[in-house]
């Protein structure tokens, strides 16, 4: 691919052998993710004593089990103020038909920005520091996921014919003066960690020794959380609805699981949900359909000589796990374009496929060392929400926009028209 040796695999035993081999542990050179300081973040950081220890750090204090649940009325909060701002929204509009994305884009960037900040915004309230935070992340988003030739093509980079490296340049002051000076608020008070009130700022802040982070490691820390957190839960809610709109049988289901898990007069609780297996087998379907990482979030880079299926890859080699070309092979998934949750589920002739990186045919969240971090927050955050948007609403079509599954490859695989859905109130238990 230009100047960039590359291979491409479509197969679960070489996307295993690649994802799990010492050799791939760092990620090919990407000018925007440099010029925005993610070199210096988890995800873009080249193998290292550093990025070891940063993948520690947020094991410990963002992504365990302890921490995760800590948070749960936090996202409980979340929920209710969304499902609340939808329930309003379908009120106003004429056939009441809602645009989901916004608001699920919205309440995943306060999930992140609560746990990671200690902060909540109000979006689309006139508030300029909100409306600042949204724009930055779109404008990053957005650069990170344009197909940049001159990562490709080196010598382009000097003229900047897509204006990339301008706009990181714009970019990265705006981004430093806001985190730094969330991060000042946090030195100027500090948590009472004793009390268990503090957030990844505080944690940050705390680190002592080797572990210690100058200002601008932390800048970077911070800001490349808001990015991996955001989307990527707003987008896969957003697939699931789509699908569940399309498919009414299958989101009757859900509701028949939920009534006799939950029933209806009590709020739905996190403990709830490993009993919702009809559920997780809907989340895992989409995941397997629609995968949110199809491609290009997967590449690797080989920090030396390996051989891998009787192959000799270079060191400096970019390997690319086709994802989406797994679980679209008809060799491994029955009927692999049909949307069928019970193949997840063992009571339904289905498997109860590990999908946290064990099993490469079907691996959302990678594998290996540089697997995502989040992926039990993030799918703790999704089935929490959907659960929740599922007790509360029943969901239609919109009248006046068809559900349109077309693709779009971003930074995510994401739906190229925004959904519209008509929420139908059908229980009426009080938020709490
Ligand atoms: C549905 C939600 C999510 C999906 C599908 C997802 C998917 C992925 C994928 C495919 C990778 C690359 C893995 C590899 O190379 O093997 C990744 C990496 C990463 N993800 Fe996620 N992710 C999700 C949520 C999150 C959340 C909530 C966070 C943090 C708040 C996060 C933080 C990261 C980071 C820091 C990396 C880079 C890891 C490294 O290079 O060491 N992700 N994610």
């Amino acid at each position: 691919m230009g100047c960039t040796r590359a291979v491409i695999c479509s197969q679960p035993e070489v996307a295993k052998a690649i994802l799990n081999s010492s050799a791939f542990a760092d990620r090919p050179i990407k000018e925007s993710a440099y010029q925005l300081m993610f070199d210096r973040a988890i995800g873009f950081a080249p193998y290292s004593e550093y990025w070891k220890n940063l993948r520690r750090i947020a094991a410990l204090h963002l992504f365990s089990a302890r921490r995760i649940s800590a948070f749960e009325s936090h996202r409980q909060a979340l929920t209710n103020s969304m499902l609340e701002s939808i329930e309003l929204l379908a009120q106003s509009q004429p056939n009441s038909s809602v645009k989901i994305r916004g608001i699920l884009q919205k309440t995943s960037l306060n999930n992140i920005m609560g746990s990671v900040f200690g902060r909540s915004y109000s979006f689309g309230c006139g508030d300029s520091e909100s409306e600042e935070l949204a724009s930055m992340v779109k404008e990053g988003y957005d650069l990170l996921g344009i197909f940049n030739w001159a990562d490709h093509l080196p010598l382009l980079g000097f003229l900047d014919l897509q204006g990339i490296r301008r706009r990181c340049s714009d970019l990265v002051p705006r981004v430093y003066a806001f985190v730094q000076n969330i991060i000042e608020e946090h030195r100027a008070s500090p948590a009472n960690r004793d009390k268990g009130d503090s957030d990844f700022v505080d944690v940050l802040l705390s680190l002592q020794g080797t572990e210690k982070l100058s200002d601008s490691d932390m800048v970077a820390v911070l800001w490349e959380m808001i990015f991996r957190g955001t989307d990527t839960v707003a987008i896969l809610l957003e697939w699931i609805l789509a699908r569940l709109i399309l498919h009414p049988d299958i989101q009757a289901k859900i509701h028949e699981e939920l009534d006799s898990v939950v029933g209806n007069t009590r709020q739905l609780t996190e403990s709830d949900i490993p009993k919702l297996h009809y559920l997780q087998a809907v989340v895992k379907e989409v995941l397997r359909i629609h995968p949110p990482g199809p491609l290009l979030s997967w590449a690797r880079r080989s920090i030396h000589d390996v051989h891998v299926g009787g192959h000799l890859i270079p060191a400096g080699t970019t390997a690319y796990v086709n994802m989406w070309s797994i679980t679209h092979d008809e060799k491994i998934w029955e009927d692999p374009l049909s949307f069928k949750p019970d193949r997840f589920l063992p009571s339904a002739g289905g498997v109860d496929v590990n999908i946290m990186g064990s099993d490469l045919r079907l691996a959302p969240f990678g594998s290996g060392r540089r697997a995502c971090p989040g992926k039990a927050l993030g799918l703790q955050t999704v089935h929490t929400w959907l659960a929740r948007m599922l007790h509360h609403f029943q969901w239609l079509p919109s009248q006046d926009h068809p559900v349109d599954l077309t693709e779009v490859l971003r930074l995510s695989c994401e739906m190229k028209a925004p959904l519209y859905a008509k929420p139908i109130k059908r229980n009426t238990v009080p938020f709490q």
